[in-house]
């Protein structure tokens, strides 16, 4: 009984000291180490090679190591054993505080006063109070209601954005495509947190962007692809847009010539929003192996036909 650990790209060792840390009855073997092919029970893996896992013949399920599921729609021979995604609520925390960074940033217009430093200006900006700046966060999934909760924790008006119907304590709930202009057409901040799937690809259209309030701000903790690229920077060289900040691109890195870079109302971070740590990561993996040793119901489970 063995756990294939494949953090392809990244660290392994953080991980495989964490997770025989809290699974010790298990040995874990890296991927690219000689391991018998038979004895490999569990998978935890981030952008594994493609038909990698159907070489594993009694494998009874396998882990993600991040919060996104792109690794396994890329692979078209993963074997049918239950699939289970990363739900650590330490990444979610990290990304709301990352998109509460941007409010407050859009809000109190810390850019504007970093580049009157430079000329030694001191001159106070008219802001809205907090309780009247509206920010709006699209996708209420784990990650989502997150950062909606935790921007609310601050006083700003918060409402949320779903495909199905919602309820969450102090925060407008809209959901589905007929609200869709109403909710765009309120916010001084609208937040994307929706997962990528076929359906939501280019989801942040011109239309999308046209429906947003005159001189709101946009910022995307998700998935580059679910914006089209041209139709943000058409918002924003128009005026539209006042500011966009960035961390997910459709192409990582951003290539080197891509216009996000020396766009004046663009900030770019490398995505870098929630990263992953085992330390905090492998116990939740962990408390899935062992639910699943008793029969338990595990959560969060990939779903095959959604793509996340
Ligand atoms: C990062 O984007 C992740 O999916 O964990």
């Amino acid at each position: 009984m063995t756990i294939l650990l494949n953090n392809h790209g990244y660290d392994n060792e953080s991980w495989r000291r964490e997770i025989s840390r809290q699974l010790p009855e298990l040995p874990v073997k890296v991927f690219g180490e000689s391991i018998d092919p038979n004895e490999v029970v569990y998978a935890m893996v981030w952008n594994h090679p493609a038909g990698d896992l159907n070489r594993y013949p009694n494998l009874k399920a396998i882990f993600s190591l991040g919060a996104g599921a792109e690794h396994f729609v890329a692979d078209a021979s993963l074997p049918d054993v239950p699939v289970i995604l990363l739900a650590d609520p330490a990444v979610a925390r990290d990304m709301a505080a990352h998109a509460l960074y941007w409010v407050l940033t859009f809000h109190r217009r810390y850019a504007d006063y970093r580049s009157q430093q430079k000329d030694r200006i001191w001159h106070r900006k008219q802001i809205v109070p907090t309780r009247e700046f509206r920010a709006g966060v699209f996708g209420l999934g784990r990650i989502g209601t997150e950062v909606a909760n935790r921007i609310h924790d601050f006083g700003y008006a918060v409402s949320g954005w779903d495909r199905r119907t919602c309820q969450l304590e102090g925060i407008d709930c809209y959901s589905g495509t007929d609200s869709l202009f109403e909710f765009l057409n309120r916010n001084d901040v609208v937040i994307n947190a929706l997962p990528l799937s076929p359906k939501t690809r280019h989801f942040f259209d011109g239309n999308i962007f046209s429906a947003m309030l005159p001189g709101s701000f946009f910022i995307n903790i998700s998935r580059g692809a679910v914006v089209n690229d041209e139709s943000l920077l058409d918002a924003l060289d128009r005026g539209h847009l006042a500011g966009a900040a960035l961390d997910a691109f459709a192409q990582e890195p951003l290539p080197v010539e891509h216009r996000y870079w020396s766009h004046p109302h663009v900030f770019v971070t490398p995505h870098m929003s929630g990263a992953t740590f085992a330390s905090s990561a492998a116990a939740v993996i962990a408390n899935n192996v062992r639910r699943l040793e008793r029969g338990l119901e595990v959560f969060p489970m990939f779903n095959r036909e959604a793509g996340y």
